[in-house]
């Protein structure tokens, strides 16, 4: 019998106001999805007021993107230490086109071993466009590093050094690396194993969230993205601490149905999933979801 009338989903994610917290995760080569590539997604995302996190990746250069944008954006960065340079040209690009923090991906010193991916490799032509025309040589180097030039965290302090937005750092999974981020003054952190394509038998994200959210302590935002397929999904990984979500694959899907309509319907469903959750779990707001929501069977 709680007064679930009015149902609130409003969010501010590092300064940005956003009507849901559900969010668009970085995935690459939108492009293979739907002709408009990321500017699809960026025009979905615009219509649901969301955020979107644009992937190194895109097929879409990052400015496209930003033209085609109406919410917030964050862009994410791939660096090895040989790109460092390439690495500040797209962070001052990222800045001079308006994104608002950098997310730093640390879960890819080497590539996971996809052995669908190895069996289409004949058939799969990249798409054309994107960030790399004015760095060709370093196109496809996003820390794939068998010569241990994978970033470390003194990387993270020379990109600090380097660039006034904020940065997150996207796959933390323990409370020991959360700590060392908040220690490092990051903004935020994205517990993510990316979506579960880099090492076999890692954890879930959903179960790695409280101990980071214990260790952040409120002196972050955390964020979880991997398997939110349902606005229930949703809710637990709120309920359990995460101040926002990230959807990666069922963007894609809905890009690949109908191209910024299907991205849109996508999200819509998710919204519409969590509003209805929050309702029938009594929970009018986001700040009166708690952990106790979730159950775990021993
Ligand atoms: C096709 C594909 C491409 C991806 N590309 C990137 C990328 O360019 N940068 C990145 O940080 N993460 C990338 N990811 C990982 C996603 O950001 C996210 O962590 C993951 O997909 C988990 O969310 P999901 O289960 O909702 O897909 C990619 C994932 C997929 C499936």
């Amino acid at each position: 019998m709680a007064a679930v009338g009015q149902i609130d989903l409003r969010r501010t994610l590092l300064g940005a106001e956003i009507a849901m917290p559900i969010c668009v995760a970085p995935t690459a080569m939108h492009g293979a999805a739907c002709e408009a590539g990321e500017c699809a997604t960026a025009q979905a995302a615009g219509a649901l007021q969301t955020l979107m996190v644009a992937s190194t990746e895109s097929t879409r250069t990052l400015e496209e993107i930003a033209q085609a944008a109406s919410g917030p954006l964050w862009f994410q960065l791939y660096f090895s230490q040989r790109t460092h340079d390439f690495a500040e040209r797209l962070a001052r690009r990222a800045e001079a086109a308006g994104y608002r923090a950098l997310v730093v991906t640390v879960d890819s010193p080497r590539w996971g071993r996809k052995e669908r991916h190895i069996r289409s490799e004949q058939t799969f032509d990249w798409p054309p466009g994107g960030n790399f025309a004015d760095a060709p040589e370093v196109a496809g180097d996003d820390g794939d590093d068998d010569d241990g030039a994978a970033i470390t965290w003194a990387d993270i302090a020379w990109l600090q050094a380097l660039t006034p937005l904020p940065i997150i750092l996207k796959g933390i999974l323990t409370a020991e690396d959360a700590a060392r981020a908040v220690a490092h003054g990051v903004a935020g952190v994205v517990v993510s194993n990316h979506g579960g394509r880099q090492l076999d038998g890692v954890q879930a994200t959903i179960d790695a969230l409280p101990e980071v959210v214990a260790a952040v302590a409120g002196r972050s935002e955390v964020y979880l993205d991997g398997g939110v397929r349902r606005g229930t999904d949703a809710l637990k990984a709120l309920a359990l601490g995460a101040h926002a979500v990230f959807v990666g694959r069922p963007v894609l899907w809905g890009l690949a149905v109908d191209g910024a309509a299907g991205a849109q319907h996508t999200l819509e469903l998710l919204r519409d999933e969590l509003a209805l959750a929050m309702a029938l779990a009594g929970r009018p707001t986001l700040a009166s979801i708690d952990a106790t929501l979730v159950q775990r069977p021993e």
